[in-house]
């Protein structure tokens, strides 16, 4: 176990045991930038709550839920929304995302995060239930393009297919990062009216 400080909050992380990687520190601060006041947020992928402590030691308005089917990532969320001190709006849970928010999160969220981009296709329509009304979802997908512009095409036409059943606008998307040999993480900003 060794503790990592980002942003000025610290996350207790296991990389043996669980997710974490430094590399997408960027686009943590890109999410907190996003949040209004009051908003509640699902993150349905939410690991050791780094995204989710961020966003709420920002936004001290802001609920997060932080679902993860990991214990041990977990029972790190707990620990780390407390040495945060935002226990009163990190909610860990434990479990399936899509059975979690079929069970207590339905129409619940102004917004969703799904960072799991191998499998967030899976997912969009748990996501979409979570939503109260119009909301934002970030879906992260991974796409094979030859260029960073051309995985931007790549990821449009990617998340225009996810989402092709509900009413929606991309509003914003970005490279994350490059995962392999023209292998790009792409996040989009997906405004959906439920
Ligand atoms: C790529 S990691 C992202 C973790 C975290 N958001 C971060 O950036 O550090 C994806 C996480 O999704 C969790 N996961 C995978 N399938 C899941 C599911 N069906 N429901 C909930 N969590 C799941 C994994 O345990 C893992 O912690």
């Amino acid at each position: 176990m060794t503790e990592y400080k980002e942003h000025g909050c610290r996350f207790k992380v296991d990389v043996i045991k669980t997710y974490f990687s430094p590399r997408l520190s960027t686009e943590r601060s890109r999410m907190t930038k996003l949040i209004t006041d009051h908003e509640i947020i699902t993150n349905m992928f939410g690991g050791v709550a780094t995204f989710s402590i961020l966003i709420a030691k920002k936004n001290p308005t802001c609920k997060v839920y932080n679902i993860d089917s990991n214990p041990h990532a977990n029972e790190l969320a707990l620990i780390n929304a407390g040495l945060n001190k935002v226990q009163d709006r990190v909610f860990p849970i434990c479990g399936d995302a899509r059975e979690v928010i079929n069970d207590q999160l339905r129409g619940s969220s102004t917004r969703v995060l799904m960072p799991l981009p191998e499998k967030a296709k899976e997912f969009v329509d748990s996501a979409v239930l979570a939503l109260k009304g119009k909301g934002v979802i970030h879906y992260f997908a991974h796409v094979k393009a030859r260029s960073k512009k051309l995985a931007i095409d790549e990821a449009a036409i990617d998340t225009n297919h996810a989402f092709v059943k509900y009413k929606h606008r991309i509003d914003a998307m970005r490279v994350v990062r490059a995962v392999g040999p023209r292998i790009y993480q792409v996040v989009s900003d997906v405004c959906v009216i439920v």
